[in-house]
């Protein structure tokens, strides 16, 4: 599915938290990158039509978010992962899901429970089915929320930080359930790890204050540093980031620090951070 945006603008009151978004997004896995407050929720919740947009349209394919009857037909397609989850703290684990299941038209009981079950065991969660959501710690809820985003099978899957507060083990899981789920459909997720966007990411969208700037493969946007990262004692006045490794040095990015500074491989996070930091290098 297609996700299309044309000159789309939110403003809560005076902030203008997306301003002017002219993108499509097509299927695969699409990373949404950016600072905090750069409008990641407010794209993502938009998309999934809990949010009108001030200006311009959002379509999934060709159902726009601002028609009601064509808001069903999304709604219909879509699982969605909130940042801020609102669980039901009384719900078992299985109930939950399966409620949510229940409100996605999964009508049949026996055919909703096995597809509750699969998603629980996608994020394995298969153990942790009866115990109530209230007892249960910040990253198991997490992998609960995609288990209830993920139950419906749906085509378009809209993942707002997923990886937050997932331990590595569970990171390295969720990357492979996101790369099966994007062979076949359109995921959107916003994360701030660029290693989330390295290792699953077939494309890259880099938000910043509400505009878009950078939309590209991840190798592209890696390339945005080529032969401006640099390993060196000294950082200089106009570097556009630098921090110490644990060789010792600095890593620097921006023009040659000095001459005895030694070019490095740029990474996508050095790519990032050059975009993002309004440097005129860019
Ligand atoms: N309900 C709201 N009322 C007023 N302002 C809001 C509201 N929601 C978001 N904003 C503002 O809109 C802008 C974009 O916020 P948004 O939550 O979309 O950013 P984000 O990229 O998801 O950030 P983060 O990485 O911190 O989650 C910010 O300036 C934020 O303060
Ligand atoms: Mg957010």
């Amino acid at each position: 599915m297609n996700v299309v945006f044309e000159n789309l603008s939110r403003s809560y009151g005076s902030v203008r938290a997306l301003d002017g978004i002219d993108i499509t997004i097509g299927p695969g896995i699409t990373g949404l990158l950016g600072p905090n407050g750069a409008g990641k929720t407010t794209m993502l919740r938009i998309l999934a039509t809990l949010l009108p947009p001030t200006s311009g349209t959002a379509r999934l394919d060709g159902w726009s978010t601002s028609h009601d009857r064509e808001r069903v037909e999304i709604r219909r397609r879509l699982g969605y992962l909130p940042q801020d989850l609102g669980l039901y703290p009384r719900f078992t684990v299985f109930e939950f899901v399966d409620y949510l299941a229940m409100l996605k038209e999964l009508h049949d009981p026996r055919q909703r429970h096995r597809r509750v079950r699969e998603a629980l065991e996608a994020v394995d969660l298969q153990d942790v089915a009866g115990r109530k959501i209230r007892t249960l710690s910040g990253g198991i809820r997490r992998r609960v929320g995609i288990a209830q985003a993920i139950v419906a099978d749906p085509q378009l899957l809209l993942l707002d930080e997923p990886t937050g507060g997932l331990d590595p083990e569970q990171r390295v899981r969720f990357r492979q359930l996101v790369g099966r789920l994007g062979e076949h459909r359109t995921v959107l997720l916003s994360t701030h790890l660029v290693e989330d966007v390295s290792a699953i990411c077939t494309s890259v969208v880099v938000l910043w204050h509400g505009r878009v700037l950078f939309q590209g493969a991840p190798a592209e946007l890696r390339k945005r540093a080529e032969g401006l990262v640099w390993s060196a004692q000294e950082a200089s006045s106009d570097a556009v980031a630098s921090w110490r490794t644990d060789n010792g040095k600095l890593r620097v990015i921006g023009a040659r620090p000095g001459p005895s500074a030694t070019p490095v491989e740029p990474t996508l996070e050095d790519g990032y951070l050059l975009v993002t930091s309004g440097s005129p290098i860019r």
